[in-house]
C-alpha cells in the first residue's frame, strides 16, 4: 500500500498536510473525541471552549488549560511531528496547517505551519489589544495594560478564524497536488471541508487514521497510528533531488 501511495509524490509540486489531535495522541495528549478517554468526557465543550463559558466560569476554563498546558509541557513530539518536520526541507512547496494547539509541531521543527485554532504557550487579552506569553499561576492572569481578564489565544466555539490564515490556507488548499489529513475526526469546521475542497480543486487525497470510519471521502485511507504511517510513507517516498 505505502509504495503504491509513495508513487504520487514523486510527481507532487505541492503538498498541504492538515492534522488534528490524533498526531499528538502517540505523544501521550489525549484527543478531544476519542472514547472514554476524549479531553470533552466530562465537559460540554461549549462550557469550556467558548467566551459565554469563559465569562460565565472563568476559573474553570483557566483550570482546564492549565492542566492541558501540563499534559503538553510533560510531552514529547513524535515520529509523525518529526517526518512533517523533514518533509518541509525536502518538498519546495509544503504546508502543515494545524488544529493542534500544543505547540508540538514546533517543537519538533515545523515552520512553515499554520496554527489555525491559536496556541495554548499565548494568552490575550478578553478586552484589548494585549497578548503574551503563558503566565502559569492558579488564578485568571489579569491584563497588566487593562487589568480585564486574560485567556488563552485559542480560537473557541463560535469565534471566526484570522482571516490572514484563512487566506492562506485556502490558497494552498487551491493550489496543492496531495493533500494529506493526519488525526482528525473531521467535525469541526472550517478544517471539516478542506479535505473535499482539495478533491474539487484536483488534488489526490489521504487520509491517516486508526479509526474505520474515517477515511471514506480519500482516495487513499491509511488506516493506522499516526507514527507508524508517516514512517512506513517517509520510507517509501522517493525523495525528490535538491
Ligand atoms: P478529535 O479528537 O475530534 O479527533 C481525533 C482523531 O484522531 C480521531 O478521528 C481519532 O480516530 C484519531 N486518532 C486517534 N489516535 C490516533 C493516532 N495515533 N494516529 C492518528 N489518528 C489518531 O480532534 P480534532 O479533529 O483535532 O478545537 O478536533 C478538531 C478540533 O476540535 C480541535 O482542534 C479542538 C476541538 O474543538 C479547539 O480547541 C479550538
Amino acid at each position: 500500500m505505502y509504495s503504491s501511495i509513495a508513487k504520487h509524490f514523486d510527481k507532487t509540486k505541492s503538498i498541504v498536510v492538515l492534522t488534528g489531535a490524533g498526531i499528538s495522541a502517540e505523544s501521550g495528549i489525549p484527543t478531544f473525541r476519542d472514547g472514554a478517554g476524549g479531553l470533552w468526557k466530562d465537559y460540554n465543550p461549549a462550557e469550556l471552549a467558548s467566551p459565554e463559558g469563559y465569562r460565565k466560569n472563568p476559573q474553570l476554563v483557566w483550570d482546564w488549560y492549565n492542566w492541558r498546558r501540563t499534559l503538553v509541557l510533560a510531552a514529547e513530539p513524535n515520529a509523525a511531528h518529526a517526518a512533517l518536520a523533514e518533509w518541509e526541507t525536502i518538498f519546495p512547496r509544503f504546508q502543515l496547517i494545524t488544529q493542534n494547539v500544543d505547540g508540538l509541531h514546533l517543537r519538533a521543527g515545523s515552520r512553515k505551519i499554520v496554527q489555525m485554532h491559536g496556541s495554548i504557550h499565548h494568552l490575550k487579552c478578553t478586552s484589548c489589544a494585549h497578548s503574551c506569553d503563558w503566565i502559569t499561576q492558579d488564578q485568571v492572569p489579569l491584563c497588566p495594560a487593562c487589568g480585564k481578564y486574560l485567556r488563552p489565544d485559542i480560537v473557541w466555539f463560535g469565534e471566526q478564524l484570522d482571516s490572514t490564515n484563512l487566506k492562506a490556507i485556502d490558497k494552498a488548499i487551491s493550489h496543492c497536488d496531495i493533500f494529506l489529513a493526519i488525526g482528525t475526526s473531521g467535525t469541526v469546521y472550517p478544517a471539516a471541508g478542506f479535505l473535499d475542497k482539495a478533491k474539487r480543486k484536483g488534488a489526490r487525497t489521504i487520509v491517516v487514521n486508526p479509526d474505520p470510519g474515517s477515511g471514506a471521502q480519500a482516495d487513499h485511507f491509511i488506516q493506522v497510528p499516526a507514527t507508524e504511517a508517516m514512517t512506513n510513507l517517509s520510507k517509501h517516498i522517493k525523495l525528490p533531488e535538491t
